[in-house]
């Protein structure tokens, strides 16, 4: 059986003066039918065109130079226009940090659910409106019929973004590529609006994608994780294995980088991950993580990015593996969960 997504060997490059830059080097990731893949890592890293160029939206004049994106076992990177609709519009949804940059401005809240309803669903006018009050309200905006009719600027950004979900769940798609979607949102209402996603997720077997850089979220909401760093995935793993027991120096310092709370209730910061994540156009021979890693040594920077598997459903791209068999992660020496939404604390 395939997985319900496959991304194998993704490179999406932009031109560059002196060739391409690379910003995705070689990305493999798989996720099932239902299950929540967190994709986390430092701002640049390659998230969110990894998300877009499952749904071939890679922004010009970057594009998908080579690799492989299956749905069901279907190559989409060589779908033809109308099939490349109908998966845009059938199987995949898509919601974004900042709902109202996706919503139209001119045109009523409850109109735009409506509209996709009548292109997706191929519903006529009246049945559309019906539906699209009753998708407002089992995203949880009370008074939907009242709410139809509001403009975006109207909305709060958490119902914004609820608005964002109705439209993007309005085919029940099979996976949700959700790209931080709770980063623009105060911390009650990210939490309200993670909790409805593991609704969606419950009630329709929805698979998702969930892209952030606060490990708060991705503990709270996901089964699995994949920590993205310099356009590779340096680490995947069950969440509790990768929480518990970091495998790769990136991972490790990205766990220690975020703020937890102490018994009292105060903000503790942990160490901050030094230095910063690679320009595009840096060329990092070897492990890209090197460069800013305490245990680099010798031989670092003729390796190659490959995952390797490290534990059961365990992979780590760190061929030294600094922390092999150590029991406790970073985080567990901190001793509580990280919290989410607390990492801007
Ligand atoms: N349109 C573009 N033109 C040129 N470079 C781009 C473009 N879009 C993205 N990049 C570069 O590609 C790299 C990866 O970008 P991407 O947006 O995927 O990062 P990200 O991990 O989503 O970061 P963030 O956490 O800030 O959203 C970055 O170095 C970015 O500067
Ligand atoms: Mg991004």
């Amino acid at each position: 059986m395939p997985s319900l997504l496959e991304i194998e060997a993704l490179r999406v490059e932009f031109p560059g003066e002196d060739g391409p830059l690379v910003a995705v080097k070689g990305v493999d990731l798989a996720i099932e039918q239902g299950e929540v893949l967190g994709l986390v890592g430092e701002s640049g890293s390659g998230k969110s065109l990894t998300c877009r160029a499952v749904m071939q939206l890679v922004p010009e004049p970057g594009r998908v130079a080579s690799g492989a994106v299956r749905f069901d076992g279907e190559d989409v990177l060589t779908l033809g226009k109308s099939k490349l609709r109908d998966f845009r519009a059938h199987s995949v949804g898509m919601i974004y940090q900042n709902p109202f940059g996706s919503l139209n401005p001119t045109m009523r809240a409850g109109a735009q659910i409506a509209e996709t309803l009548r292109v997706n669903r191929g519903l006529g006018r009246a049945a559309a409106k019906t539906e699209a009050v009753a998708l407002l309200d089992r995203v949880g905006i009370e008074d939907p019929e009242r709410r139809y009719r509001a403009y975006p600027h109207e909305l709060s950004g958490g119902m914004a973004q609820r608005v964002m979900i109705a439209i993007a769940t309005a085919s029940s798609p099979r996976l949700m590529l959700a790209d931080e979607p709770t980063t623009a949102l105060d911390v009650t209402t990210q939490a309200q609006i993670l909790k409805l996603l593991g609704q969606m997720r419950a009630e329709e077997g929805m698979a998702m994608l969930l892209v952030s850089h606060d490990f708060g979220v991705i503990a709270q909401a996901c089964d699995r994780v994949a920590v993205m760093y310099g356009g590779h995935i340096v680490e995947t793993g069950p969440v509790e294995t990768i929480y518990h027991n970091p495998e790769h120096p990136y991972t490790r310092a990205l766990l220690n980088s975020v703020p937890e709370l102490d018994s009292a209730g105060n903000v503790q910061r942990r160490a901050a991950l030094a230095g910063h994540p690679p320009e595009l156009s840096d060329v990092i021979p070897g492990c890209v993580f090197a460069p800013r890693c305490e245990f680099a040594r010798e031989g670092c920077e003729t390796v190659s990015m490959k995952l390797e598997q490290v534990g059961p459903d365990h992979h780590s791209a760190c061929p030294v593996r600094p922390f092999a068999g150590a029991a406790a992660g970073g985080a567990e020496a901190a001793g509580a969960a990280p919290q989410a939404g607390r990492t801007e604390g």
